[in-house]
């Protein structure tokens, strides 16, 4: 079997972490006792470019039950868990291509590595498989019959793919299922970018100010759990309607250039590029830190910042610093990569669950129907209620469950005042 990874011998502790995980992913366990028993992705071949973590690892194993041969390779350089690719290969025979730290060479060459394996659907997290597909491996379209999106950045690309008529395939777009983005972007990002931050750092957030830059569904979670832990947060945010929404729910709204020498923490999930930029460093403080949550390394100039400054060392394992020629000193975590995976472990398992569940459903879904319109498509409506179901049940909760006088009533109009 073909693969890249750091040392099979760590095979062991991963294979503890996926059981550890696992254990606390019920819904997407439902599924792979199903898929045990149906087999429903008998003769596929699923090419996957996603975070390998434990969680992932745990879908990878699902799709695999099903029938399906599955190819894993990184979505970013910076997210792998080395012993968990390694007990992939070891236990359970996946093959998978991504090493933590790895050079953007070899980066693209695992995503060559899951196209060599010519995959009918492709699973990406961030769009970077389907993009390769769509510009240097054109020859591999026709066999494909559908895909699958994990997140916010990677559904804006697809969209902007399809909207050029470029797109040659149907995409589902998970990330917009509400059982991913409402628990997996919002009580993921927010547990996981706070993990990170404090692993790389160990400082105290109490009483510190915190600027989070965008106020999506992960700028939300993250804001709401830094205020739990007693920062004072700032949001910087340029739609109109979230800014209100933000200081609504009790938020310092301002700008970046008035917030530039306020903050003594920076985190960027804009999905855009340059948030934080030279005229931003300038008016910064000494020793602020700057973190990014968002999908690529891009909303931070680092370039800039690596030109304004005289100096960059190392000065934690997740932490360098750039000394300014006045003195200053501004601290980057995790080379301005998704903080929450490479200084943290990413989402926790229970809100993965939900959201590789939906993965493996929607696979399942494009399989079996085969011939779908080009184009991005949203999670079916009654995957997205399944989840929610089996993750109430999971959890032992009970949901009312209307009269059918109560239904009938919604369904109507005639009564009034
Ligand atoms: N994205 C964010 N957290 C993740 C995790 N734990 N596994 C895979 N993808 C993720």
């Amino acid at each position: 079997m073909n693969y890249f990874v750091k040392d099979l011998s760590l095979s062991e502790e991963g294979k503890r972490k996926i059981e550890w995980a696992g254990r606390r992913m019920p819904v997407l366990t439902l599924i792979k006792e199903r898929f045990e028993k149906e087999k429903p992705l008998q003769g596929l071949r699923i090419g996957c470019c996603l975070h390998v973590t434990s969680e992932t690892a745990n879908l990878v194993i699902t799709l695999k039950e099903g029938g399906a041969d599955c190819y894993l390779c990184a979505s970013n350089p910076l997210s792998t868990q080395d012993d968990v690719s390694a007990s992939l290969v070891n236990d359970y025979s996946i093959p998978v291509f991504a090493v933590k730290g790895e050079s953007k060479e070899e980066y693209y060459k695992g995503i060559e590595e899951i196209l060599n394996a010519k995959p009918q659907i492709t699973m990406d997290d961030g769009a970077d498989l389907i993009s390769t597909l769509h510009s240097s491996r054109k020859e591999l379209l026709p066999q494909i019959i559908g895909g699958t999106e994990e997140t916010t950045t990677g559904v804006i690309r697809l969209k902007s793919l399809s909207r050029q008529g470029k797109l040659f395939y149907p995409v589902i777009a998970v990330n917009d299922a509400y059982t991913k983005h409402l628990f997996d972007n919002r009580y993921g990002t927010g547990q996981s970018t706070i993990d990170g931050i404090l692993r790389a750092t160990n400082v105290l957030l109490a009483g510190k100010k915190v600027v989070v830059c965008g106020y999506g569904w992960c700028g939300r979670g993250v804001a709401m759990r830094a205020k739990g832990m007693g920062a004072i947060v700032i949001v910087v945010e340029s739609n109109p309607l979230r800014a209100l929404e933000a200081a609504m729910d009790g938020f310092w709204v301002t700008n970046l250039e008035e917030a530039s020498p306020i903050g003594d923490i920076f985190i960027t999930l804009t999905g855009d590029i340059h948030v934080l930029r030279d005229i931003h460093f300038k008016r910064m403080k000494d020793g602020v830190m700057l973190a990014n949550s968002g999908h690529f390394n891009v909303e931070i100039d680092i370039e800039a910042l690596e030109k304004m400054s005289v100096s960059r060392r190392k000065v934690r394992e997740m932490v360098e610093e750039f000394l300014l020629p006045e003195g200053k000193k501004i601290y980057l975590l995790g080379e301005g990569r998704l903080i929450n995976l490479s200084a943290a472990e990413g989402h926790p398992p229970e809100v993965m669950d939900m959201s590789f569940a939906n993965q493996a459903l929607s696979a399942e879904y494009l399989w079996k129907n085969r011939g779908l319109k080009v184009g991005v498509h949203p999670v079916p409506q009654e995957i997205d209620e399944k989840v929610a179901e089996l993750k109430l049940a999971s959890l032992g909760l009970k949901r009312e469950v209307l009269t059918s006088e109560q239904e009938e009533y919604l369904a109507s109009w005639e009564l009034g005042t």
